[in-house]
């Protein structure tokens, strides 16, 4: 059966993209079959992540009801299956976000995994996508106001009996300033399932259009986030990833 996951925040800019591609990614490196929608209907990224930007069918097409699922589908080089949205302004013209809960249906019998990149806020195209998935996995950074926008999308998500899947603490520093993982646990009343470092390699990632995992493939980002994804599945992880101050010290002096 496949898990439709809704990668979403509250707070904008935590890394949500950042993590849908690279969760798409991991899972796909364990075998599964995975498909990655851009549910970012005003601001889509995930093609830019992905170097997709530019495909000729998009799932803003889907929406207004002018092409097939199918022909908006894109097979990554990696392995994975990607819905990229429309940069353009005049494609949210009809858009149709309703419609959004067929398009996940429709991928289900063919996915192991449909992993939505979500829009921040809890506004309209970030409650329709959580609407059309089974389970939620919240992304916030550790400080208080991604903490706060984090828990009010938990408490909505929570309401709508969604399964939650867990929280992710991106760009931790291990710094001064910083909120514990004890703190945010605290705060959401929820364990964190995954604590990714701050990485020099990320945005250089972006900047080459292809997931962390692929550019660097054993920095400490990369290797959190397959921790994750075996945790998903309910596979053990052995590699050492206890990444703390000093690798994030380490990563720094060489950046
Ligand atoms: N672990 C990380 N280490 C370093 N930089 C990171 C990390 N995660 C994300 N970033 C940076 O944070 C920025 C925002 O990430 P991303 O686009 O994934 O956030 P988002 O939540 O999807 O944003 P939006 O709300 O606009 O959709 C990116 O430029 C990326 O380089
Ligand atoms: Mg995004």
């Amino acid at each position: 059966m496949s898990r439709t996951i809704g990668i979403l925040a509250g707070k904008g800019g935590v890394g949500k993209t950042t993590l849908t591609a690279n969760l798409g990614y991991a899972l796909t490196e364990l075998g599964n079959k995975v498909t990655l929608v851009d549910a970012n209907l005003t601001t889509p990224h995930l093609g830019f992540h992905l170097g997709m930007h530019l495909v000729p069918k998009t799932l803003h097409d889907v929406l207004r009801g002018y092409t097939s699922v199918r022909n908006a589908t894109y097979v990554h080089p990696l392995g994975f299956k990607v819905i990229p949205g429309s940069i353009s302004v005049k494609d949210l013209v009809n858009v149709d976000i309703a419609k959004l809960s067929n398009v996940t249906s429709h991928l289900s019998d063919k996915s192991d995994f449909i992993l939505l990149d979500c829009a921040p806020s809890l506004g309209r195209e970030a409650i329709t996508a959580l609407q059309a998935t089974d389970e939620v996995l919240i992304v916030t950074n550790p400080d208080l106001p991604s903490v706060a926008d984090a828990l009010k999308t938990l408490k909505f998500a929570q309401k709508t009996g969604k399964i939650f899947s867990g929280a992710v603490l991106n760009r931790v520093k291990w710094g001064s300033g910083e909120l514990k993982k004890s703190e945010v646990e605290e705060i959401l009343g929820s364990r964190i399932i995954a604590e990714i470092p701050e990485d020099k390699n990320v945005p250089k990632s972006i900047a080459a259009k292809t997931p962390v995992l692929d550019f660097s493939t054993n920095s400490p980002a990369s290797t959190e986030i397959r921790r994750l994804a075996h945790h998903l599945v309910g596979k053990e992880y052995n590699i050492r990833t206890n990444y703390g101050f000093l690798d994030w010290l380490v990563g720094w002096m060489t950046k």
